[in-house]
């Protein structure tokens, strides 16, 4: 199996060496480019022709940029492989339309039901007719017991409110906002891996801000800003300790948190991660009562505010 590998931004369940993929197939892995910080599809298909793979995954857990799934599909039909698409992150941005759709390109879709769609904790599989059989009886009785009913229905109501208009608006909402607030921390000298976003997600090596992910990641937590800390490629740490944070915007987006406000957004997570650099707590507390003040403006959905 050919995917993307972890440290890269993929998924360690496409061939990770750790993961049930990697130990019952032999798994290759594609990265991106150290200057560009983008998937490079002549290596993909370097890879493909040296391998031969019998799987091509495309996808994956921290890649802030369109997947091309054309691109891919041309490779895996070279090859002879099957092409799953992992959509999990993105599966959300594709129902809305502000993602390219693999639906036309990949032999599988695959995806969690619970990231940009919304819906509970559980997944889907997608397939051309020819795979169907062999899927099925892959997950049961191969894999799985009894089915998950509830969320089964509860994935039912999430892909109904994803079919509606404002969904749609809505996930163009989450990629506007993740574009205004890359654009606003790049202003403010962070280091964007790929220089950007084409989605939902930012990945910031802070090498250059002179403290680790993960210590950025929990002053940004005592504050009200929850990111996680994240590999960034070719990080010269380690992954349990990596030099990046990831950051999402579909969460704020969900609470009506327009792009107007980034700015703000990007100026706490500035003080912020320097607080984290300078151990200065006050500075941590001070951004939370901020944090709240503005985000008692726009509840969570459901939720009492406060
Ligand atoms: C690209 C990708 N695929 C799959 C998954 C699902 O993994 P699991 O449900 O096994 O935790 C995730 C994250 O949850 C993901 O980011």
């Amino acid at each position: 199996v050919l995917g993307m590998s972890l440290p890269m931004g993929g998924h360690l369940t496409h061939g990770w060496g750790v993961s049930a993929t990697g130990t019952w197939f032999r798994g290759v892995q594609y990265g991106v480019r150290r200057d560009t910080g983008r998937i490079d599809l002549d290596e993909v298909r370097d890879l493909a022709l040296a391998e031969r793979p019998k799987v091509i995954f495309c996808g994956g857990t921290a890649v802030p940029r369109t997947i091309d799934f054309a691109g891919f599909a041309g490779i895996a039909r070279e090859v002879g492989a099957v092409l799953v698409a992992d959509v999990a992150h993105i599966a959300g941005l594709i129902a809305g339309g502000a993602h390219p759709s693999p639906a036309p390109y990949a032999d599988v879709v695959s995806t969690t039901t619970h990231k940009t769609l919304r819906g509970p904790r559980g997944a889907m599989l997608l397939s051309r007719a020819e795979h169907a059989r062999a899927i099925d009886r892959a997950v049961f009785p191969g894999l799985q017991g009894g089915p998950h009913n509830q969320t089964t229905a509860a994935i039912a109501v999430a892909l109904k409110e994803a079919a509606r208009p404002e969904f749609s608006a809505y996930a163009h909402r989450v990629v506007a906002n993740a574009r205004s607030l890359g654009e606003e921390l790049a202003s403010r000298g962070f280091d964007l891996v790929s220089g950007g976003t084409d989605n939902h997600l930012l990945l910031i090596d802070l090498t250059s801000r002179g403290v680790p992910g993960k210590i950025a990641a929990k002053a940004l937590d005592r504050a009200g800003i929850v990111v996680n800390h994240n590999t960034v490629p070719y990080d010269p740490r380690k992954p349990f300790d990596p030099s990046g944070i990831r950051i999402g915007t579909p969460a704020l987006t969900s609470r009506g948190v327009p792009a107007s406000e980034m700015a703000t957004v990007a100026e706490w997570i500035s003080r912020v991660v320097e607080a984290a650099r300078t151990d200065d707590e006050a500075t941590v507390e001070k951004v939370r009562t901020e944090v709240k003040a503005l985000m008692d403006g726009y509840p969570a959905p459901g939720l009492p505010v406060g």
